[in-house]
């Protein structure tokens, strides 16, 4: 499922319609590994090893979904053992970066690198104040500056008041990230993070296994599935 998300939705966006450049897209993969998955994770009874089991999964299947037609492809004359032939292989002069959003995307990111080994991973530690909810950065190892045509994937299961996201957007785009270049996987997105990516970042591309309807006074997404750092690393 794809859903287009309109930036004039937002109340805030100033935007008038000839300068809107795009709508934020964001993909629903229907493939029953990614329901499958995030049902094990919304389940309160699931243990923390099954839970991070769950979101390694759906870091694969999510990434799986979000590469394709996304990585640029070369054909190469090869041999095979009975006659020649013409092969398809990722171009090897693109550059890949992985950026997961600690702690909780660490668990997606450990999906995402068994179908992309080569690329480069950038850390970057945010946590949210348990009151004010807003996002404070612990540890920032992006680079100095992004090559112009460097495939970004963001890694952040929880889009929830989306302070995290933007922060994250921020910094990155700082760095030189190219929006268009950018895309994001998450597990549970919520109206409040669309909406500021979507004013602030149009020409992104989300893939997420759900679009949940609200966030609760304490931050949480509902139905959600609770407290996604939490849960991967057994810490509650
Ligand atoms: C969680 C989650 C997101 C953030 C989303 O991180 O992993 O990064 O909340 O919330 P927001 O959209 O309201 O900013 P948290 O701060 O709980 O840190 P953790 O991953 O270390 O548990
Ligand atoms: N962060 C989480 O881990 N869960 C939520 O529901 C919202 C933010």
């Amino acid at each position: 499922m794809i859903v287009l998300y309109n930036c004039l939705a937002e109340k805030n966006c100033t935007k008038g319609l000839n300068e809107m450049p795009s709508q934020l897209r964001i993909y629903v993969p229907p493939h029953p590994l990614i329901k499958h998955w995030l049902g094990i994770a919304r389940d309160k009874n699931t243990p923390s090893t099954l839970f991070k089991t769950a979101m390694v999964e759906l870091g694969r299947w999510l990434t799986y979904e979000a590469i394709r037609e996304w990585l640029p492809t070369i054909d190469v004359d090869i041999e095979t053992p009975l006659t020649d032939s013409v092969a398809t292989f990722i171009d090897p002069n693109t550059t890949i970066a992985t950026i997961p959003i600690l702690r909780a995307g660490l668990t997606l990111w450990e999906g995402c690198q068994t179908l992309l080994p080569l690329a480069t991973t950038y850390h970057l530690g945010l946590v949210r104040n348990e009151e004010t909810l807003e996002a404070s950065c612990y540890l920032n190892k992006l680079p100095i500056k992004f090559k112009d045509d460097t495939r970004i994937l963001i890694l952040d299961p929880m889009l929830a008041t989306g302070g995290s996201i933007m922060f994250a957007m921020n910094e990155i785009v700082k760095k030189g990230g190219n929006p268009d270049f950018i895309r994001i996987i998450s597990v549970v997105a919520a109206p409040p993070a669309l909406q500021k990516l979507s004013a602030h970042y149009p020409s992104l591309n989300i893939y997420t296994a759900m679009i949940d309807e609200q966030v609760n006074d304490s931050g949480y997404i509902v139905p959600g599935l609770g407290d996604a750092g939490d849960r991967s690393f057994g810490t509650n």
